[in-house]
């Protein structure tokens, strides 16, 4: 007899367990189809995980807020020396981003194909750009820009910044609710 260690996800993704624990998904999370989550993750109420992304969380934990969005392609993983990866609440994280045990806090912002190390720490509303190299523990302040491989500081975010982040967030979370309505039109 074999044991069930896959399942479908709300949105088409999948979820593993590791050693006996399974994923946990509020209301509302969208997994897009070829996502993987796997073992101790939390993910909260309408977060998404986008197409190809995976989530690994077997020799620590990883935690998504609420609406915090996972673009296509990002790998986020832990360290097994204790580091998990806690995202907090409408944290945006761009496409085939490599994040790992890395703590970022609410309103956080991971520009595409950027990669945080162990230990690193992206305060509220944070910017890592497109492309940075966030290298073992770092920490972005609130409200700073960080650039380059390896990153460095560039300088503070403006109002308008800000706001395009907060755009950005808001889009991401209509466009999962527009995808769990036609994914799970059946299932409904
Ligand atoms: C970093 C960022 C915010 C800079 O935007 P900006 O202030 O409008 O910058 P500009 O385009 O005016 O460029 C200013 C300088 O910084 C450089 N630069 C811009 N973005 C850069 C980046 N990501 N990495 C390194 N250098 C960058 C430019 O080449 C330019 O250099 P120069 O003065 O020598 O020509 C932007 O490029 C970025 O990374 N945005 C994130 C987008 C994203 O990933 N979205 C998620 C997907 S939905």
């Amino acid at each position: 007899m074999t044991t069930e260690y896959h399942r479908r996800a709300p949105g088409g993704g999948k979820l593993y367990s590791f050693e006996g624990v399974w994923p946990k998904l509020a209301e509302g999370v969208f997994i897009a189809p070829g996502a993987r989550i796997i073992g101790n993750v939390e993910i909260g109420a309408g977060s998404s995980v986008w197409f190809n992304c995976v989530l690994r969380g077997d020799v620590e934990k990883i935690r998504l807020g609420k609406g915090t969005n996972i673009q296509d392609n990002t790998v986020v993983h832990v360290d097994s020396g204790g580091t998990s990866t806690l995202i907090g609440d409408n944290v945006l994280i761009g496409h085939s981003c490599m994040i790992h045990g890395t703590f970022i806090e609410d309103n956080g912002f991971v520009g595409l194909g950027a990669v945080t190390m162990d230990g690193c720490y992206i305060e509220r509303e944070g910017m890592v750009a497109a492309g940075a190299l966030l290298s073992p523990g770092k920490r972005v302040q609130s409200r700073e820009l960080w650039v380059g491989r390896p990153a460095k500081k560039m300088r503070d975010l403006t109002e308008e910044a800000l706001k395009n982040m907060r755009a950005g967030v808001e889009g991401y979370q209509q466009l999962a609710v527009k995808y769990l309505q036609e994914y799970d039109a059946d299932l409904q």
